[in-house]
């Protein structure tokens, strides 16, 4: 028998409620703002908000999903916390062998858990979404922010934010491999976009992607008949990889604007401490 689809949690709150999400700027759900403001993790929040530890408007609120916006009071322990949003990026050297993914059901580690391990103590109640993914074997420039609208703008086919990687191959690749790579090669899942594509040494291969498909410089390469044997991200947009490997640093507010053309709204706070 068919399963019957699960409703996002999200969506079961949203019909739960009687009043409108409130217009104004950044409304925002209750748990998701406590995250970007870096006052608790999201996993964090909703451990506070189950055990009766977070008011919102001077009531107990359980509901993550709870609206807020502009003028919300929000206490955690009965700390007035402020939940201004200020936009922050960083960016990670992943080592290999960690995946980017929340969940990790085989126990392999993630991404994330070797983020938080390293950030300073303020940091770490951010919640931290990755910019895109990368394989757990790719090495390189992982960004994170705490604005999901920056992830979605470095991540969009859209915007075209270019993603530089250097990758060791099978075999040596020839000028009409590299060609055929440059003018856009036929993937199952559609065309490529042209790519940068120029030879490093005879078994390495710098590609240049404006777009971040699943597997993507991988597909690409075994394509033209030169398996990836390692692979690692050096740039995204004008944002070169300068930390060493498990590290981090976080970008200026310039670096994003320029390194990434997003230009942070600044946000009126989505509550304020009463
Ligand atoms: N393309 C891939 O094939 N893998 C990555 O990790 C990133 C881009």
């Amino acid at each position: 028998m068919a399963r019957k689809p699960k409703t996002p949690r999200w969506l079961e709150a949203a019909r739960r409620r009687k009043e409108p999400v409130p217009e104004g700027s950044r409304a925002d759900w209750l748990v998701r703002a406590l995250g970007r403001a870096g006052v608790m993790s999201r996993a964090e929040a909703e451990q506070a908000l189950r055990e009766g530890r977070v008011e919102l408007d001077g009531h107990v609120e359980r509901d993550p999903f709870a609206p807020v916006h502009s003028g919300s009071a929000v206490r955690v322990d009965g700390q007035p916390r402020a939940l201004e949003a200020r936009t922050l990026a960083l960016m990670f050297h992943k080592p290999a062998g960690v995946v980017v993914h929340g969940s990790d059901p085989e126990g392999i580690g993630t991404v994330f858990e070797r983020l938080r391990a390293v950030l300073t103590p303020e940091l770490r109640g951010y919640e931290w979404y990755a910019v895109g993914r990368l394989d757990r074997d790719t090495t390189g420039l992982l960004l994170f922010t705490n604005e999901e609208r920056l992830v979605a703008h470095a991540t969009s086919p859209e915007t075209h934010v270019s993603k530089r990687y250097v990758a060791e191959v099978e075999g040596q690749p020839s000028e009409e491999s590299l060609q055929r790579l440059r003018e856009g090669i036929l993937l199952e899942d559609g065309p490529a976009r042209p790519a940068g594509a120029r030879l490093l040494a005879p078994s390495r291969v710098e590609l240049v992607l404006t777009e971040g498909r699943h597997h993507q410089v991988k597909r690409m390469l075994a394509a033209v008949g030169h398996p990836v044997r390692t692979l690692h991200r050096e740039a995204v947009g004008e944002l070169l990889l300068d930390v060493p490997e498990g590290a981090w640093r976080l970008l200026t507010e310039a670096e994003v604007e320029q390194g990434l053309g997003f230009r942070a709204i600044p946000s009126a706070p989505a509550g304020k401490p009463r």
